[in-house]
């Protein structure tokens, strides 16, 4: 069975082949709604404790589970459209695509990600606005 390994969280859980992402997190206590991290500690632990109930529930919608899978990209399903429009369309949710600045390739929304083998994945990543990617 594949293990996903939750970087911040220091742990690892196995999970049947082709499951959801968001809720394997979910039933192993791991919040992935976060919306924004980075802005400071006392906005960020407001908004995590917001968009941990206040989130479209996996429908693909919201975008505040939005994690960065750190290893094994490979191992998981090909970007839905609901992924590639918060990627793409920054109307009207100009903060959920920047979000992606720096980590284009491995940014996934957790309820959109199903998994086939090993990953490592860093819920809540941060904003990088003034990464090396911002101005390029
Ligand atoms: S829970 Fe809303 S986009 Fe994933």
């Amino acid at each position: 069975m594949p293990v996903i390994k939750f970087v911040k969280e220091k742990k690892e859980i196995e999970v049947p082949v082709g499951s959801n992402l968001r809720a394997e997190a979910i039933k192993a206590g791991v919040n992935v709604n976060c919306a924004l991290s980075g802005v400071s500690e006392g906005i960020d632990e407001f908004v995590h404790s917001f968009s941990k109930y206040a989130n479209c529930h996996g429908l693909g919608l919201c975008g505040t589970c939005r994690v960065n899978i750190t290893s094994g990209m490979e191992n998981t399903n090909k970007l839905t459209l609901a992924e590639k429009a918060k990627k793409l369309v920054p109307v009207p949710d100009p903060i959920q695509s920047l979000a992606f600045i720096g980590n284009e390739e491995t940014m996934r929304l957790a309820c959109k990600t199903t998994i086939h083998g090993d990953i490592e994945v860093e819920t809540c990543p941060e904003l990088d606005l003034f990464g090396e990617n911002f101005f390029s």
